[in-house]
């Protein structure tokens, strides 16, 4: 996987089979600690601390189709390559929180990607969760809730093509905005 949101489109997708109800994304661009924070939190159904503590390391799965999970060890390593580390904090029947940390400046750190688009997608595939979003950056900080949305919308399902269209334009403005004009 080439964009950071990719890999962010698949922890999305643990926390939503692991049952969770929100799921919080937060990217924090930091220039002055040459860094690049992210995280994916969930209250879903949580690991119990020995598959918490293994989950890092690539033949862990608790799939049945196949051996080997692959999703949190390909982003720990992509963290590890550009100078940076991947951390997964879990409570069993509590939910789950990874964190990665990238060295912004890093010439194998890759680029942050279509995050607006995958919230998106995140949000028409699986319209009973809740998707908060967070950047900050040196143009500044935001933050995306589609709960609010659901809200505005009444009867209309946030799965609407027309609505899935104006959630990712939405994005696409805030993130630029929260970059201050640059992208990384
Ligand atoms: N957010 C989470 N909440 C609860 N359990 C999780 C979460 N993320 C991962 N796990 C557990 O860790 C295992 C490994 O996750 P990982 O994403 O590395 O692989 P996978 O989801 O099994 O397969 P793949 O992502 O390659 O399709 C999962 O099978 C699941 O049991
Ligand atoms: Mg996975």
């Amino acid at each position: 996987m080439v964009e950071l949101s990719l890999h962010v489109l698949d922890l999305i997708e643990n926390s939503v089979e692991a049952g969770a109800k929100t799921v919080r994304v937060s990217v924090r661009e930091s220039p002055d600690e040459n860094a690049i924070h992210l995280s994916i939190e969930d209250d879903g159904k949580g690991m119990d601390p020995d598959l918490a503590a293994r989950v890092t390391d690539p033949f862990v799965t608790t799939r049945t189709t196949r051996k080997v999970g692959l999703g949190i060890p390909l982003l720990k390593q992509v963290a590890e390559a550009s100078g940076g580390e991947l951390r997964v904090s879990s409570e069993k029947g509590k939910g789950t929180t990874v964190v990665a940390r990238f060295c912004r400046d890093h010439i194998d750190r890759p680029p942050l990607g279509d995050m607006a688009a995958t919230i998106a997608v995140a949000l028409a595939t699986n319209p009973g969760s809740r998707f908060v979003y967070h950047q900050e950056g040196p143009g500044g900080a935001f933050e995306f809730d589609s709960a609010a949305v659901a809200e505005v919308l009444g009867d209309v399902p946030v799965t609407d093509p027309a609505v899935v269209q104006w959630v990712k334009q939405y994005l696409r403005e805030r993130i630029e905005q929260a970059q201050g004009g640059g992208s990384f």
